[in-house]
């Protein structure tokens, strides 16, 4: 199999893991879909992450990635899938606390930031456990952006997300 596919498969539990909590958005799971900063304004009187951050989406972002590890068998255990979902999340919510940092609301489009956030974290936090080659990294860092963007403008047809990016 072709190196760039294999390093997809490989990365594949935080793209899902990254897409769980849009999916699940309008269900409130045991009542999970909370903000995670409670509502409370950081130094700046801006939110700590604001309402798009919730305790829903950091706990589903590592179940999925453990699933899709388990699933992806040969290519990722679900050891890699949590550190790649966990990764995937904690990223986000990174990207979340720099754009309220900026004095950008929820849902404002931060660019490079929103697509790039995920992806950074969630291949260091896997590094450890997966064996991660400098063109892999250089090929996933070039494609996801544009995967990212694929996939929002798939979930705000699907009337999952309120903006197309
Ligand atoms: N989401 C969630 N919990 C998370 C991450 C995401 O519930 N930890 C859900 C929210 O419904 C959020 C949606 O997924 O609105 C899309 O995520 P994202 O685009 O990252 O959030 P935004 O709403 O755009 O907020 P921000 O400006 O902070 O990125
Ligand atoms: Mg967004």
């Amino acid at each position: 199999m072709h190196w760039c596919i294999e390093a997809v498969l490989k990365v594949f539990p935080a793209y899902a893991a990254n897409a769980s909590p849009v999916i699940f958005s309008r269900m409130n799971l045991f009542g999970l879909r909370r903000p995670l900063d409670g509502g409370k304004v950081a130094w700046d009187g801006k939110r700590w992450l604001g309402d798009g951050k919730t305790v829903q989406g950091i706990l589903l972002g590592p179940l999925v990635g453990v699933l899709f590890g388990f699933l992806l068998r040969g290519y990722s255990t679900p050891l890699a899938g949590f550190l790649l979902g966990f990764g995937a999340l904690f990223g986000d919510l990174v990207g979340s606390f720099l754009k309220r940092r900026f004095g950008m609301p929820r849902g404002a489009n931060a660019g490079l930031l929103d697509r790039l956030d995920f992806i950074s974290f969630a291949l260091a936090f896997s590094a450890p456990v997966v064996r991660w080659e400098p063109k892999e990294v250089v090929f996933l860092l070039f494609i996801t952006p544009a995967v990212h963007r694929i996939a929002n403008i798939i979930g705000y047809l699907m009337r999952l997300k309120k903006e197309p990016w």
